[in-house]
């Protein structure tokens, strides 16, 4: 400022302290607490992280609001349904992730709101109001891809070095990427036709049980006998590290119809799991094998993230494979193994570590994969209830 040269010593002093404020602000600024916004399918979910200068991650609050209840009565989420109920909560879910944390907006240093994939209604909700947010407050806003969180969540709970080798297996994806750093994604194997997670809803369905199906199919597995009925074995010792459950799905459809004593009901849900972990095992082995291949000499680490991570027979198959090549094995705590908002927080941090971020005027991305010129070379036809499963 001109004046500055004829201003009293006081005030020249109270100035220079001020830049000093905001120079210890800006270097505060690496680390940094993010709100994270999470509203791509029936979680409406707020976190706040704090991420410090040396990457080290504390998820300071994690709040998801489930809306189970209102898409129960329909077997399913219902798009329109999901958007409503979004709105309605966003503000709460978000005010109360601050109060848990025990901050205010003023201590925030930049916001992360999925823009996609999933449903466009619910997107938009999240998405729009972090832009409002990070306009209100002067934050810089990251436009998260859902996967990218899901693929960061397993270091939420302990650093995991980059490169690593991820299955992303939600209700909407089924894929093994190697995820090279923020941004760095390449696909090995995606699914064919459904995700592993709808194969888990659709089948508890015609087993008539509740959704989401995931859960309450390993609970009616547990002391199920597997090996009772014979279930086919898609892929098994094909090329390649694609997915296939629509064989499965229809096998055990009508395999359901003729099953009401309830032992037989346990040991289909039993075979039901062991088959999808079965399969998730053999072409994870094989993807572990290409990825060993390519990185050999180094560290080799693999990741399992996504809702169907919180299954234990699915964790204990995978980690039976990494052990056997010789991976290390992470999956995320159960709790940010399904949509939470701390792993979009965390994925929203570490882009503004990198220097990224988004303008105001980015876009709710209905299908959004994550490697983008895999799914443009080998697109899959099938859509899923999230988009597409590239
Ligand atoms: O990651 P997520 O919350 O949402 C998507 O991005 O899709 O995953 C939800 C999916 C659902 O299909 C649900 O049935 C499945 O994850 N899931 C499970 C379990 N917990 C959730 N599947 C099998 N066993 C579980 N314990
Ligand atoms: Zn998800």
């Amino acid at each position: 400022m001109d004046t500055a040269g004829g201003l009293p010593r006081e005030a020249g002093a109270r100035l220079l302290q001020d830049g000093l404020k905001s120079r210890n602000r800006s270097r505060a600024l690496t680390a940094a607490v993010i709100l994270g916004l999470e509203t791509s399918c029936d979680e409406t979910a707020a976190a706040v992280l704090r991420r410090d200068a040396s990457g080290q991650v504390t998820v300071l609050s994690s709040v998801v609001a489930s809306q189970i209840a209102d898409h129960a009565p329909y077997g399913g989420v219902v798009p329109e349904i999901a958007a409503r109920a979004h709105v309605e909560v966003i503000d709460a879910v978000a005010a109360r992730a601050l109060q848990d944390a025990g901050l205010g907006y003023g201590d925030l240093t930049g916001v992360a709101a999925t823009a996609g994939p999933g449903l466009v209604g619910g997107v938009m909700v999240g998405l729009a109001f972090g832009k409002a947010v990070a306009l209100a407050r002067g934050l810089p806003l990251v436009a998260v891809n859902h996967l990218e969180g899901h693929a960061l969540s397993a270091r939420l709970a302990g650093d995991i070095a980059y490169p690593f080798l991820l299955l992303l297996v939600s209700g909407g994806h089924c894929q093994l990427i190697e995820v090279g750093g923020v941004g760095r994604h390449r696909r090995l194997g995606t699914t064919i036709d459904d995700a592993a997670g709808e194969a888990f809803d659709k089948i508890a369905k015609t087993l008539g049980l509740p959704y989401p199906g995931g859960p309450a199919l390993e609970a009616l597995a547990e002391d199920g006998d597997a090996a009772r009925y014979e279930l086919p074995r898609a892929l098994l010792g094909r090329a390649g590290c694609d997915f296939s459950f629509s064989g499965l799905k229809t096998a055990a459809a009508r395999l359901a119809e003729g099953v009401t004593a309830a032992a037989d009901r346990r040991d289909l849900a039993a075979a039901v799991q062991a088959a999808i972990a079965r399969q998730l095992a053999d072409r994870t082995d094989r993807a572990m094998a290409l990825y060993a291949r390519d990185h050999e000499g180094r560290d080799l680490r693999f990741v399992v993230a996504g809702g169907v991570a919180a299954n234990r027979a699915v964790r204990s198959a995978l980690e039976a494979v990494a052990t056997a090549r010789g991976f290390s094995f992470a999956a995320p705590p159960l709790a940010y193994c399904t949509d939470n908002a701390a792993m979009i927080a965390l994925a929203g941090a570490e882009r503004l570590a990198a220097g990224l971020s988004d303008t105001l005027d980015a876009a709710a991305r209905p299908r959004w994969p994550l490697d983008e010129v895999a799914a443009l070379e080998r697109p899959t036809h099938a859509t899923g209830r999230k988009g597409a499963k590239a």
